[in-house]
Formats: C-alpha cells, sequence, structure tokens
C-alpha cells in the first residue's frame, strides 16, 4: 500500500525547498490516471507505484496564469479543533 501520508510530508517539504531557491513547481494527481503514458515515456518500472508528479522549472513572472489567485478554502474546511 502507498504511504500516502508520508509521501505527503516528503512532497510538502520538497515543494517548500524548492521554493526557498526560487524554483517553482506544480504538484499534479491527475497524471497518475495515466500511468502507461508515463511508464513509456519516462521509463518508469512496473514495480514503481505511480502517486502523482510535480513539474519543476523556473516561474515565469511576466507568464498571466503566474497571477492567478487561487483561492483557499477557509482554515474551518480542512480542519476540525477537538476542545475539552
Ligand atoms: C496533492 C496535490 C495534487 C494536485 N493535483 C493537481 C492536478 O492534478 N491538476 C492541477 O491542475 N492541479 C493540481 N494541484 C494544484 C496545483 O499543484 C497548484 O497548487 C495549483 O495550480 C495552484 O497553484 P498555487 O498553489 O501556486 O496557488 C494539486 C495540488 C496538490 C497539493
Amino acid at each position: 500500500m502507498v504511504d500516502a501520508l508520508g509521501v505527503g510530508r516528503f512532497l510538502q517539504t520538497f515543494v517548500l525547498a524548492l521554493s526557498a531557491r526560487g524554483i517553482g513547481t506544480c504538484v499534479q494527481v491527475s497524471i497518475a490516471g495515466y500511468p502507461e503514458v508515463l511508464r513509456d515515456q519516462l521509463g518508469i518500472p512496473e514495480e514503481h507505484r505511480i502517486l502523482c508528479g510535480v513539474s519543476i522549472g523556473y516561474p515565469d513572472p511576466t507568464f498571466p496564469a503566474n497571477h492567478l489567485d487561487v483561492p483557499r478554502n477557509p482554515l474551518e474546511a480542512n480542519v476540525t479543533f477537538l476542545t475539552e
């Protein structure tokens, strides 16, 4: 079974470390729906499970899509605080 929690923790740290060095990323889980294409194009062996991809590169600040303001859900939509 894929350790999704461990992968998520690694992925966040990886993305933050790259961002701190001025390198942009775009996490994409949708490409995992096309494993045969990824295996063929990237030579990924069958014993490796594909959970997601991460595009990496230097951001172009002049590209309009890089100025999209993508809203976030409010904290309450993702976290439940349990108090006594
Ligand atoms: C785990 C995860 C999976 C994602 N998968 C996709 C995806 O399959 N396709 C996509 O367009 N964006 C996906 N995203 C969103 C983009 O990576 C990115 O967060 C989004 O384009 C907004 O950019 P921003 O986070 O810089 O605001 C995913 C994000 C995360 C954290």
